[in-house]
């Protein structure tokens, strides 16, 4: 990214990242955020954070997991002059923040998640109010098959049908990243952020989805309650 005229890792190997990802969906953002309580999960660097901010967000609080990137995004908050709250605090815990949001973003997390569904159901429990937007890294077939409300067990077809929703897990590493843990397919995005109560309103041709808090499924879970993670007390 670009900090007062400086650009920070010219050398990245995906190129002036995220700027070139975010040209292709700023358009599914309102231009206009004036009065809006923004919720940037996984913020790294801040580069969302900021850009909300810039478009007038009354509130942006960015988490993440990582104090470095967390150090990052509150130098790149303070060279714009920029007021957003920045806190290091994993998806699992978004319950202690005690407040919903209007617009959250979760981008670029999911995959990296060992639980992937909890995460959402978690930000549908606690934090988003009504709109999500939403990133995933996808593979396999962008074909999605419709989804049948149930299969007969000798069924076996629509595990051999691309277009089925799968998430595949990773043992070891993908892409020489051991925290890729799950990689879904088009259909497997789409089928897990309806069953954790998110209407899809846009996507763009990639990976990019803008939802809205919609109603859960009566068939999936109730949405755990999970606010705190304590560490286990001390043996006595
Ligand atoms: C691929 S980066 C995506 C950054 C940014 N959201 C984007 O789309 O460009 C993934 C980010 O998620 C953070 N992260 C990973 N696990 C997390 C967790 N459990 N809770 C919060 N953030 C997490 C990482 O530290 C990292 O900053």
């Amino acid at each position: 990214m670009e900090l007062g005229g400086i650009q920070t890792a010219p050398e990245h190997f995906l190129g002036d990242y995220p700027t070139f990802k975010w040209n292709g969906f700023r358009h599914l953002v309102p231009a206009d955020m004036r009065g809006r309580r923004v919720l940037d999960i996984g913020c790294n660097a801040g580069f969302y954070s900021v850009e909300m901010k810039r478009r007038g967000a009354e509130l942006v609080v960015g988490i993440d997991s990582d104090p470095r990137y967390l150090a990052q995004a509150r130098l790149a908050a303070e060279i714009g002059g920029l007021d957003i709250e920045f806190e290091q605090l994993s998806v699992y815990e978004v319950g202690q923040l005690g407040q919903k949001f209007d617009f959250v973003i979760f981008m670029g997390v999911l995959y990296h998640l060992r639980h992937p569904l909890l995460a959402l159901d978690l930000i549908y429990e606690h934090v988003a109010e009504s709109d999500l937007l939403f990133q995933s890294m996808l593979r396999g077939k962008r074909h999605v098959s419709p989804v049948e409300a149930d299969y007969g067990f000798e069924d076996t077809a629509p595990f051999d049908d691309d277009g089925f929703p799968r998430l595949t897990f990773i043992e070891h590493n993908y892409a020489a990243d051991p925290t890729n843990w799950w990689v879904p397919n088009r259909a497997g995005m789409e089928a897990m952020l309806r069953s954790a109560g998110f209407r899809i309103e846009a996507a763009t041709e990639d990976e990019v989805y803008l939802c809205c808090r919609g109603t859960r499924p009566v068939m999936a879970d109730a949405p755990p309650r999970i606010a705190v993670i304590s560490p286990p007390s001390p043996l006595p």
